[in-house]
């Protein structure tokens, strides 16, 4: 597909509702040029702005971006604590605009491993946005697809014990009440940038029935106009949900 012949500002017919974003390709983009993996990533966080500004533009309502893992701890302890550091920075700085843009914050993941000063400051983010609606953003920090059904099974259970829930009442429109995304729509698009094609534990239990996009792009070079390609193209799928065409 060609990104450069796609719309970048007009409204695309089937657009999908919700997209979610596994921003891969940080490191490598970094190493390309010789540069230490932070600087990867804070090229990467500077494309967040544009693409979420861009979903207006092409029917999106809610964007779903994969930004730490409960996985990437594994990682060096200089790149950990430069993760954490430009998440901070990252939300101290960007308030104002997602704010001034009607951009409603949340944030999904299990916070308990968390920094006090961050945890602070993505709860501000979510009340100071609560009230905006033309853009929601969800960033997934320490978050991981089994973890959360771990966790909504453990806040089940309790309901259970405590007679809040009939075990013989259970079906899959409950656990999902449970999840972190509880309030939010199942993706319809998962796009994943820099040339693997796994899902790394993200929204497991949402993606059921998701479109996937597998792309090369690296994702500080993911731009506007591939990410309206890609909405365009979903526009064309053919979703069946298990059923047949009418
Ligand atoms: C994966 O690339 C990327 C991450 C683990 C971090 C994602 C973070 C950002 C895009 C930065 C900012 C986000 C926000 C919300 C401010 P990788 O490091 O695994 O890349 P590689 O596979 O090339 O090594």
């Amino acid at each position: 597909m060609s990104a450069a012949s796609s719309p970048t500002s007009e409204l695309v017919s089937g657009a999908p509702r919700h997209v979610a974003i596994i921003m891969d390709g940080n490191g490598r983009w970094a190493t390309q040029r010789g540069r230490p993996r932070l600087f990867g990533h804070h090229a990467g966080a500077k494309r967040v702005r544009e693409i979420v500004e861009a979903c207006p533009d092409f029917g999106v309502e809610y964007l779903t971006i994969f930004a730490f893992s409960t996985e990437n701890w594994k990682r060096t302890q200089v790149e950990v604590a430069g993760l954490m550091s430009l998440f901070r920075r990252y939300i101290a700085k960007e308030t104002r605009a997602l704010k001034a843009e009607g951009v409603r914050v949340r944030f999904i993941g299990d916070r308990v491993r968390l920094d006090a000063k961050l945890i602070r400051l993505m709860t501000e983010l979510e009340q100071e946005t609560e009230t905006n609606s033309r853009v929601n953003l969800t960033i997934a920090l320490n978050y991981g697809g089994r973890d959360e059904v771990a966790r909504a099974t453990q806040r089940l259970a309790q309901d259970v014990a405590s007679g809040l829930l009939d075990p013989d009442e259970i079906d899959e429109e409950t656990l999902p009440r449970y999840l972190d995304t509880r309030v939010l729509p199942d993706p319809d698009l998962v796009i994943r940038t820099s040339g693997e094609a796994r899902i790394s534990n993200f929204l497991l239990w949402q993606s059921a029935y998701a479109e996937y996009e597998f792309i090369d792009t690296l994702w500080p070079d993911f731009s506007k106009a591939e990410f309206g390609a890609l909405c365009a193209s979903f526009g064309g799928r053919d979703r069946r949900f298990g059923g047949v065409k009418k």
